[in-house]
Order: structure tokens, then sequence, then C-alpha cells
């Protein structure tokens, strides 16, 4: 096969991040450090209010953090969910590939992971978060009086979750997918997120779950997802993808038969991937908008947006 030149995609902001993973490619460092360095960029951005620092708190007003990482060439894999207090859960997800025997940590245990492995704890809620989570409050419940149970407590979970869930999850959502090939050959995909807003708490989305938010296989590509993680979830939507590759599809068709999966579940929500094959092939899709990403390769100056298409049934 062909040598693929050294590149990055990602799919948020204007792509500036990718910058970061560029420069390490162009060093001829590994896919897997220039992954984890622009996720980072992503995870620190105060703007960014779904993904790391700034992120929307969960109902109970915390900032829960969910983050997966995997390397195509061993298949190894790290993940983290429901994280509080820990920044960089991408760097923590990567520990858990390569320092433990296991794939995934959560809540409390990652938390303690991430502080045996020397990550500072910090406070993730800003001013602006904790604003919309007021906000939230008043538009979906009274505020606990003093003295009283804290609403939550009497909140009808079995009907009112499910009622703003289906509200929200349109626009409440927002994760960054990134994936490189190094001049190895080997591919790395990352994926960082908070979550949806407001979400329940211990409420796990598709990105830490491998499988369903992320998935990388050196021998055909890789393929990450954005959206309403419970429908990738349903569908372990990014190894469907990588699968359409390994029988034959293009990455364009692969992200085209991914949507149209989803949209045959009929279910509110949209959903977005990003895909790259191993012959350097990029592709993104969404069933609710107009697709992007954003690519870098050891020769770019700046990162190129590229459009991806748009699944509408
Ligand atoms: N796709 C991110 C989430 O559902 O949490």
């Amino acid at each position: 096969m062909a040598k693929v030149k050294p590149f990055i995609i990602g799919t948020r902001n204007s792509g500036e991040f990718l910058c970061a993973g560029a420069e390490i490619l162009r060093g001829g460092g590994s896919a897997i450090d220039a992954v984890e360095a622009s996720t980072k960029l992503v995870e620190a951005n105060p703007k960014d209010d779904s993904v790391g620092y700034a992120g929307i708190p969960n109902l109970l007003g915390k900032v829960e953090l969910d983050a997966s990482i995997m390397d195509g060439k061993t298949l190894k894999t790290g993940a983290v969910g429901a994280v509080k207090g820990y920044l960089h859960v991408i760097s923590i997800a990567r520990m858990v590939m390569e320092k433990t025997p296991h794939v995934m940590l959560v809540g409390s245990g990652a938390e303690l992971f991430a502080k045996s492995m020397g990550f500072k704890k910090q406070n993730l809620l800003t001013k602006d978060a904790k604003e919309k989570y007021q906000s939230f409050l008043k538009r979906y419940a009274d505020l606990p009086k003093e003295g009283e149970k804290p609403w939550y407590v009497n909140y009808d979970v079995d009907f009112g979750l499910r009622d703003w869930y289906d509200k929200l999850t349109d626009k409440q959502h927002g994760t960054v997918n990134i994936m490189a090939i190094d001049a190895k050959g080997n591919i790395c995909s990352g994926v960082s997120t908070s979550g949806t807003a407001f979400k329940f708490p211990g409420r796990l989305g598709d990105s830490p779950i491998i499988g369903a938010g992320n998935y990388c296989d050196n021998r055909f590509g890789a393929a990450a997802c954005t959206g309403r993680g419970e429908l990738a979830i349903r569908l372990s939507l990014a190894r469907s993808l990588v699968s359409y590759m390994k029988n034959g599809l293009s990455v364009r068709e692969a992200c085209f038969r991914g949507m149209k999966d989803i949209n045959e579940l009929h279910e509110k929500g949209g959903m977005n991937c990003l895909a790259i094959d191993n012959k350097g092939n990029t592709m993104s899709a969404s069933t609710s908008r107009e697709s992007v990403h954003w690519y870098m390769d050891v020769d770019s100056k700046q990162p190129e947006q590229r459009t991806g298409i748009w699944v509408k049934e």
C-alpha cells in the first residue's frame, strides 16, 4: 500500500486545535501523541461548553467528563467515564490504556486512578456554565427552598426525564473527535466530551464506549461519533463504520450507511460521524446538518475545511 502522508483531522471549532497534533506529526511523532495533544487543547478551551473545562454540568450541577482513545496498531484502548474534577480526561484514558490491564474506569474509581497518576484536581465549572445551569433549573423545575428536599428528589424521573431529554437533545450535545495517521501508518482516534448538558448523574454516552463512539483499526480505518450518544451505543456505530470499510465500502459509503442506520431508528436527536480509511481518505457525515471537518497534514500551514455529507433520511 502507498505510504500516506501523516495527517490529523477533527470536528470542532475552526480546527486550530489541530496545529498541535500536526506539529507532532511533522516532527515524526506518533498518532497517539498527536491526538492527545490536540484533544487537550479542546478540553482546556473555556469557550467550548461541551468538552472539558467550561462543560455544561449534569442535573446536580457537577461537570462530568467522558473520553476514550484507541490505538489502531494494537487495538489497545482506554476510556474513562463520569469523571469529576479532572480536566484532561483524554490523558487519563490514555493512561488506562497504557498503564492498566483494563479498558475502562468510571466515576470515583477513575478519579482515584487519575490522582494516583499525578493528575491535579481542579474546578471545571465556570461562572457561565453555572448560570446556564441556574437558568435550566428555572425552566424545568422549582429551585429547592431553604430546608426543603432538593428538587431532584421529588422529580418525576419516569416521565419528566424522557420529556426534557428529548427537548434538549438536539442542541445540547457536543463532543470532539480527533484522529491521525503517523509516518509509520499507525492510526489513533480520540474522543472527549462533557456529554449531554444537564444529563442524569452517571449517564454515559457513546464517547467512552469503544465500538459506539470510537473505534480504530490500522487494517481498515477509524471512526468516531458526536450527537445523541444513546443512538450510537444502540448501533455500535463507530465499530459498524469500520466494519463497513472492512467489508469493502469506501469511507464515504460507510459514513452514509451509518447515518442511514441512525435515521432508521426514527428517534429524536442528531448524529454525526468522522472517519478515515487507511489510505488517507477522510469523511464526515451528519443526520441533522451540513457536515464539515478539519484537516492538517505535515505540510499544512493552517487547517483546511473539508465538506462531508448530510444524510437527511
Ligand atoms: N455524544 C456524546 C454524548 O452523547 O455524550
